[in-house]
């Protein structure tokens, strides 16, 4: 099984390159949220009027979830139709059963799914149940539907403080495919809110990898909160190095973060387009 994690060590650095990279500070978690749900809802239905599909790679977590209450608005208020969509989300514990409390198959279905048109075979989400045997093929399946389906479109991400996007903890490469991880401690101790207990925290958890994040067309990371500015500043501003998995999307050619004030504080006038005063 230790073959399937990553380990953390050797670091790998590679060259800077963040020409696809655009930062944006907006006024708050609420704007930033609408914003990327318009985004979303402009091209499910540019999809939709070329009779083709919308494939979206989703997130869970506090981050995304007021991106997720924009889009069931606009589903009830504005028509917008998920009938093209087709979903992958990044990860899920494992193990863990799909009705359990924490399991971000119950957060999905709660704050989007069950809300909206979507055809419940076009979604995907990492199984959390399966034989531990059984995880290598699964996951090469996964990633190997993503990209039958056309691959993804626009991805949506959030940031962990140690710099993780999906569970892709400090150690893992560039080159990294969906897989079964390790999760750093770090990241268990935020879980505890959730789950109740250190000793209830999975220790480990199937996400998609960094490369498997990198062959989207768009990528949308948002990122609130004082708590995330030192690691946003980090990945946007340091090195591309596995120690942050979140900066390698510098060599990803159409990547946005979406700050609030409070996640933006630590990056430089330069990152944000100011002029110094
Ligand atoms: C969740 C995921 C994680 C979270 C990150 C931030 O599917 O892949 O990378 O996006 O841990 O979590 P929140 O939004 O709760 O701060």
């Amino acid at each position: 099984m230790s073959s399937t994690l990553d380990s953390p060590t050797p670091l790998k650095h590679t060259i800077e390159s963040s020409q696809g990279l655009s930062v944006l500070k907006l006024s708050d978690a609420a704007v930033a949220s609408k914003r990327v749900a318009r985004e979303i809802g402009a091209l499910i239905r540019q999809r939709a009027s070329e009779n083709r599909n919308c494939v979206l790679g989703l997130a869970t977590g506090s981050t995304p979830i007021r991106v997720y209450r924009e889009l069931v608005r606009m589903h009830r208020e504005e028509g917008l139709s998920f009938h093209n969509v087709i979903t992958f989300n990044l990860d899920e514990y494992f193990p863990i059963q799909p009705n359990a409390a924490q399991s971000y198959v119950r957060f999905m279905n709660e704050q989007l799914f069950d809300h909206i048109d979507i055809v419940r075979t076009n979604i995907h989400i990492p199984n959390g149940t399966i034989e531990l045997e059984a995880v290598p093929g699964y996951c090469r399946d996964y990633d190997e539907l993503i990209a039958t389906t056309g691959g993804i479109d626009l991805q949506l991400l959030g940031i962990g403080r140690t710099g993780h996007i999906g569970f892709n903890e400090p150690g893992a490469t560039r080159d990294t495919r969906t897989r079964l991880v390790k999760l750093d401690t770090l990241t268990r101790v935020d879980a505890v809110k959730d789950f109740g207990g250190m000793d209830q925290v999975p220790l480990l958890a199937i996400t998609m990898g960094v490369d498997s994040i990198l062959q989207s067309s768009r990528i949308r990371l948002l990122a609130f909160g004082e708590h995330k500015a030192d690691i946003v500043q980090r990945s946007i501003e340091g090195p591309i190095t596995s120690t942050i998995p979140a900066s390698y999307l510098k060599t990803h050619r159409d990547v946005q973060y979406l700050l609030d004030d409070a996640a933006a504080e630590c990056l430089s006038p330069s990152t944000l387009g100011e002029t110094p005063q």
